[in-house]
């Protein structure tokens, strides 16, 4: 088994709870997720990553962990964990667990032990800071920016303030005491002696905090409140960071050999290194949102080529990275970054095509691969995303109405990604035969997994394809990238060279045919076209000009 198997894996993310519901309580499950793995293993994926699954109130969607070793009831029981994780590996799919390291739930017991008195030997495992001048300890604002804005919340037991970066239910974790390392290492070292073969670290660059904890004097963004300031790097990349990392590499990634891979927040091309170099012993890669995030509503070739440009020098450099457009933090690809009205099928295919086919491993987002799109709801009642519902209470306090406020949040609710997934035509899309817990995307007629494998071409038949292409072009691997006409306003078009093989990629990212002029160079080379997603245009470019609307092709030198 090669030791950099994440190299050539496709990892595919799965939010078990809007995923499959074999129960009818409305809430996905283990057993709805088993239901589904031959679907998985037809898309040709070879890796699956769970968002948290672990018990947990629920009030982040399991972000907020109360017990890190066993399984949210709602999803089943441990024992149906360890059914999934040998029925994956009997499929050769491996599983990657979501370590939430940077907090816990309240309810987890080391915090209800914390909170009971500051002499607690559980005391430490959190941060605690008394009052300032009767107030919050300083103006650091929360991410979720609930009640007043603040970081800190006071507990009156204890008459001090615990520090949440996130939900006030959802508690930092204290780096700094020995102890917490050490359940952290024993509880990592027991998911991998259960079987699983590696973690995506949650915001791990959060576990360092500033030393002293000063007010930051940052001012304020638009939907900051009460004087409470959302300052990132109070908290993140914070020096000392490197050691907490390393360590967690001394104590359990290395010697158990297992993959990692962190999500970057305020990681990028110029800081990443450091993270990811085999000989810094850290992580394996950091996933980064320089491409594609939340708050980036569309994209242009200048930028994808941007990005890729500086990350290929990052892999030039012996790094490595994720391929993502969208995951659970984000609205829905084709709705952000193809064009979901006009040319949905076409644009999904030239997005996947791009993501495929540039360096570092492809994550799918469940759905991606039927090209699921955004969905608006008319009440804030029907979000459940905490961001969303924080921003919109700022928006509200500013003086927006209900309705501009929701049409502001929308297109960018993580509530985008998390509709229940569409596996057919039937009532809620064949996800429950109950309720769902948060509202069917209505598109569900249309799209879905049915249609896809009905149709002669579909999103998935082509993910299919794209997917596999990885198994036998070893350029997609490890080739150098190069991007060709790198001026052209709407066409995307690069190379992949490794020793074995050459690959041409060219993409039309527009809702309008264009024209585009290959160079001479590669003009007189023979192509062969390996994929595309208009069958019916030329196969090859010799004396060919115009490239249809989000026309995708990969060609590979004869
Ligand atoms: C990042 C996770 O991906 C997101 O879903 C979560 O809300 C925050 N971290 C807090 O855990």
């Amino acid at each position: 088994m090669s030791k950099q198997w994440w190299k050539e894996a496709v990892v595919y993310e799965i939010y078990c709870k809007s995923f499959c519901d074999s129960d009818g309580d409305g809430i996905g499950d283990l057993k709805g997720i088993m239901s589904k793995l031959p679907v998985l293993k037809d898309l040709g994926i070879n890796c699956i990553w769970f968002a948290p699954i672990y018990t947990s109130p629920q009030v982040d969607n399991g972000y907020d962990v109360a017990d890190y070793r066993n399984i949210d009831p709602a999803y089943g029981t441990i024992d149906d964990f360890k059914t999934l994780l040998d029925m994956a590996h009997s499929m050769d799919i491996r599983v990657i667990m979501d370590m939430v390291l940077n907090h816990s739930s309240d309810e987890h017991e080391w915090f209800k032990e914390s909170r009971k008195s500051k002499d607690n030997p559980y005391r430490d495992y959190y941060i605690w800071q008394p009052p300032k001048n009767g107030k919050a300890p300083n103006n650091w604002g929360s991410y979720f920016r609930e009640g007043n804005g603040s970081a800190w919340e006071y507990d009156a037991q204890t008459g001090e303030y615990y520090l949440h970066q996130y939900a006030v239910k959802m508690p930092d974790l204290n780096w700094e005491c020995e102890a917490l390392r050490k359940e952290i290492y024993a509880m990592l070292h027991w998911w991998l002696d259960l079987g699983v073969d590696g973690f995506r670290l949650d915001v791990f660059t959060r576990l360092k905090k500033t030393e002293g904890f000063p007010d930051t004097t940052k001012q304020p963004g638009p939907l900051d409140r009460n004087g409470f300031i959302v300052d990132t790097s109070m908290c993140t990349n914070v020096k000392g960071i490197h050691e907490i990392i390393h360590g967690l590499h001394t104590e359990v990634f290395g010697p158990r050999g297992c993959m990692t891979v962190g999500e970057g927040a305020n990681v990028d091309d110029t800081n990443v290194l450091d993270y990811i170099l085999p000989e810094r012993e850290e992580l394996n890669m950091v996933y980064h949102f320089q491409l594609a995030h939340r708050a980036l509503l569309s994209m242009t070739p200048a930028h994808f080529r941007n990005v890729q440009t500086k990350w290929a020098n990052v892999f030039a450099k012996g790094g490595w990275t994720v391929q993502y457009m969208s995951n659970h933090d984000s609205a829905r690809q084709v709705s952000c970054y193809g064009d979901a009205e006009n040319y949905r099928e076409a644009s999904a295919m030239l997005l996947a095509t791009l993501l495929h086919t540039t360096p570092g491993t492809p994550f799918v987002y469940q759905g991606e691969e039927i090209g699921m799109v955004n969905v608006t709801y008319d009440s804030i009642d029907d979000y459940n995303c905490c961001y969303t519902k924080g921003d919109y209470h700022s928006m509200i306090q500013k003086g927006s109405s209900r309705k501009e406020a929701i049409k502001a949040l929308a297109p960018r609710s993580r509530d985008n990604a998390r509709t229940p997934y569409q596996w057919d035509d039937t009532e809620n899309a064949g996800f429950t035969s109950g309720k769902p817990w948060i509202k069917t995307n209505p598109t569900y007629k249309e799209i879905n997994l049915q249609a896809d494998l009905n149709a002669e071409n579909s999103i998935f038949k082509y993910y299919k394809e794209v997917i596999a292409l990885r198994k036998t072009h070893p350029a997609i691997i490890e080739g150098e990238l190069q991007f060709l006409l790198s001026e052209h306003p709407h066409a995307i078009v690069y190379l992949r060279k490794c020793e074995a093989e050459t690959l041409l990629v060219i993409a039309n990212y527009r809702s309008e045919a264009t024209t585009v002029e290959l160079p001479d160079e590669i003009k007189t080379q023979k192509w062969q076209r390996i994929l595309s997603n208009y069958k019916n245009t030329q196969p090859s470019i010799d004396g060919r000009k115009e490239w249809m609307p989000w026309e995708a092709e990969v060609y590979v030198l004869a």
